[in-house]
């Protein structure tokens, strides 16, 4: 059985069994096809990415992570969003067709992967990030990571992003270090920018410092999105100080236009 063929089986089964999380699925899917301008348009960008063959190669390399973080017990995870979350990312930004667009948080590189082929897709923009990565079996100096963080970590040896296929990589700048301080510099040296993604360490103050370093520097037009929008009232909080309704990606994942 195809890998594609599983997952729609599995997403039958769970939505036969959980009704109220189907809904939910629906009525998300429902807001982002409007934000794109049609459920033609969704289905159009979620073709592509089947098409484009990432969604296999994440799974293998999901394969490859499992065996050498997972399984080493150290309690350490994927920490990535899900395909259906990267896929709407990737249809937001080929909406956007982003000149310069920011991020926090690669850690293994799945939503990275997404923008990245959305970027080549589009065939302009590049991808700035900055990750602070966890290498499985080193250890950190006590604080280095905010306490609550989820444990995404990367093999060994291994740099953040490195399951991204490496043709994508040619529109990707790479920082490493914490957001508190690469953030500002880099949004200086940038200029305005057209899309900002936080997911790097959820803490209320990361959340609340990155939005409102982020927001000021995006275009009229442009988005913010955030994953974890739940694990604080960062996100909520600043989306009213906007007046800005969010855009549901998935139940923790959203985005501001502005
Ligand atoms: C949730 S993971 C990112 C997952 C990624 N977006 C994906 O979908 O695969 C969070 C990443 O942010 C890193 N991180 C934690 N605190 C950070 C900070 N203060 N600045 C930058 N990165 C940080 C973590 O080590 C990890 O690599």
């Amino acid at each position: 059985m195809s890998a594609g063929l599983k997952r729609r089986l599995y997403r039958a089964v769970r939505d036969v069994r959980d009704p109220r999380r189907a809904a939910e699925r629906r009525r998300i899917r429902d807001g982002v096809a409007r934000f794109l301008g049609g459920r033609d348009v969704l289905e159009r960008y979620e073709r592509e990415v089947r098409e484009s063959g990432l969604m296999d190669h994440l799974l293998e390399k999901g394969r490859e992570h499992h065996e050498a973080v997972v399984e080493t017990g150290a309690g350490h995870s994927l920490g990535a969003i899900g395909y259906t979350e990267g896929v709407y990312l990737y249809a937001v930004l080929r909406k956007l067709q982003p000149t310069r667009a920011v991020e926090t948080g690669v850690a293994n590189g799945f939503s990275t992967a997404f923008s990245l082929l959305a970027l080549q897709t589009n065939g302009e923009g590049h991808l700035y990030s900055i990750d602070l990565p966890r290498e499985v079996g080193r250890d950190y100096e006590p604080g280095t990571f905010f306490e609550g963080e989820g444990r995404a970590g990367i093999p060994a040896g291994s740099e953040p992003g490195w399951l991204i296929p490496p043709d994508l990589k040619e529109r990707w700048t790479l920082i490493l270090g914490r957001s508190q301080e690469e953030l500002p510099p880099l949004l200086e040296r940038l200029g305005a920018i057209d899309t900002f993604m936080h997911d790097s360490e959820h803490s209320f103050d990361c959340m609340w410092f990155e939005y409102n370093a982020g927001w000021p520097a995006l275009r009229a037009g442009g988005v913010l999105l955030s994953d974890d929008v739940n694990s604080t009232e960062a996100f909520g909080r600043f989306a009213a100080e906007q007046g800005r309704e969010p855009v549901r990606l998935a139940r923790g994942m959203a985005f501001l236009q502005k």
